[in-house]
């Protein structure tokens, strides 16, 4: 059995947790929104085509946000086809998925799915064919009170009073060879600041995302990042940051995936701070990781042009939600610089949850780490001090126990652990800083089988299972954490 030590300050602070961590993103891809969300004519759709099945498990998962419509789909998208009669609206090509869109579904009824999944939007403009002018009307459409030519169409389009849609993201991966009119970086940092500018002009309420790299990997990785934050230090609010990961057959290297993510966010802070002393200002750039996942892109297949191909629908394996509540507790470890981050996606393209076409709905085995981390990760996230046995893997020293801590506002402490080692592992914590405490749960994913998965035939092979919390009133505690697992530790603070 391995051995580690938990030592929680109640003072260690790293910050207050934004809500739009939480955060999910729906893209016109695959089966995401047709027959995903929107299916008219489902035995459980509502009057406006929504799947109500698909909307209980949104709602269980507590997203804040959700971004939309894209996504590499955005760069070659027109908002205005998805407005205004159903019936005349075009049919396009979707070059970015060689898929056909039928613009059934656009940012109105969004707009009401979203009041009825209780989730705010992030909506994103077109920076590949689409101009700074149709951002700004975009914005116009959606935010302006009235009065106006965009503002009125939204309401003879059925939404009299404004959207409020407060968060914008300004093109998606344009850093990327494979994007619609990709750009270098000085040409899209300036259109970036060109469409930030006009988008303010008409609401100068909303904050603005602009791209940051789509991963690490990426040749023009950080100087991208830093050209774009030098063009726009002045007009932009948050970088975005993108990163999947993909078991390349190491287990333990896949495991470790969290070493990684967590230095990609140091070496972009860093950039940022450079430009911030560069620029002499005074503002942190912030980051919105608007898109982060286990994918397996390098199995994806190529398809003829059809309308909501079952494409990106990968399945989960308990591995697989391991690795992914190790990447969402890196998220929360860096809240000081994350204000917004997104799962991608949110339902059948790389999603927590996966529709059968006219059939059910089903929860993913990456869905239960999210839901946890949603409901109970809010608060003030603790910088722990940690003693693991540790092991080298192909991102460097890796700790065998990774834990996130979080001081709820309601006087709770939850700890996220994540074991990666073959071994048990028993864990002395030293919570004394709080005063006494009680322990309301221990609930834990793990398994002899790393490779089960949730399918239709058997959706709950894979759901987190209860250990007895340990008992008593007490200042310190010992709990054992089985091999390969991730955990979630629940205290209450005792008056
Ligand atoms: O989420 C799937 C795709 O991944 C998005 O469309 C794109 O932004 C990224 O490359």
């Amino acid at each position: 059995m391995k051995e580690a030590k938990l030592h929680i300050e109640k003072d260690f602070e790293i910050s207050h947790t934004d809500d739009r961590l939480f955060s999910s993103f729906l893209e016109h891809l695959g089966r995401a929104i047709y027959t995903g969300i929107y299916e008219p004519g489902h035995p459980e759709a509502d009057e406006d085509g929504f799947r109500t099945d698909v909307l209980k498990l949104v709602r269980e998962l507590h997203v804040d946000h959700v971004r939309y419509p894209g996504g590499n789909f955005l760069s070659g998208y027109d908002w205005k086809d998805g407005i205004g009669p159903k019936k005349d609206r075009p049919r396009r090509l979707d070059l970015a998925w060689k898929t056909i869109e039928s613009n059934q579904f656009g940012i109105d009824e969004f707009y009401d799915w979203s009041r009825k999944a209780g989730t705010k939007i992030m909506a994103s403009v077109n920076m590949g064919t689409g101009t700074p002018k149709d951002a700004g009307e975009m914005v116009e459409y959606c935010n302006f009170p009235g009065g106006t030519y965009w503002s009125d169409l939204r309401a003879k389009n059925g939404h009299k009073d404004p959207m409020n849609i407060h968060l914008w993201c300004i093109g998606n991966e344009m850093d990327g060879p494979w994007q619609i009119c990709h750009l270098d970086a000085d040409d899209y940092g300036k259109k970036a600041r060109e469409a930030a500018k006009i988008m303010k002009w008409v609401d100068p309420s909303i904050e603005v995302v602009v791209c940051g790299s789509s991963s690490r990997e990426m040749p023009t990785f950080p100087e991208w990042d830093r050209k774009v934050m030098e063009y726009t230090y002045e007009h932009a609010d948050y970088l975005s940051m993108h990163r999947y990961y993909e078991n390349q057959g190491n287990d333990l290297d896949f495991l470790a995936s969290f070493v990684d993510m967590d230095s990609f966010i140091r070496t972009l802070a860093a950039t940022a701070d450079y430009v911030k002393a560069e620029k002499r200002g005074k503002k942190d750039f912030k980051f919105s990781f608007d898109e982060w996942n286990i994918w397996y892109q390098s199995k994806d297949e190529p398809h003829d042009w059809m309308e909501a191909p079952s494409i990106l629908e990968d399945n989960y394996s308990l591995l697989d939600a391991l690795v992914f509540s190790g990447l969402g507790m890196t998220l929360l470890n860096h809240a000081d610089r994350i204000k917004i981050a997104c799962l991608a996606q949110l339902v059948n393209v790389i999603a927590p949850i996966s529709t059968q076409k006219g059939g059910i709905a089903i929860r993913q085995t990456i869905f239960y780490p999210f839901r946890y981390l949603s409901q109970y990760g809010r608060g003030t996230v603790l910088q722990p001090v940690v003693k693991t046995p540790k092991i080298e893997t192909k991102h460097g020293e890796t700790p065998l126990l990774y834990t996130t801590a979080v001081h709820g506002d309601d006087d709770t402490v939850t700890l996220f652990c994540l074991n990666i080692g073959d071994e048990e592992m028993k864990v002395d914590i030293d919570l004394a800083s709080f005063g006494s405490l009680t322990m309301t749960e221990h609930l834990c994913m793990d398994g002899d089988d790393l490779n089960a998965k949730n399918t239709f035939d058997n959706p709950n092979r894979v759901v987190p299972r209860e250990i007895a919390p340990v008992a008593g009133t007490f200042k310190t505690c010992s709990v054992l954490l089985p091999k390969q697992s991730w955990n979630m530790l629940r205290f209450k603070v005792e008056k």
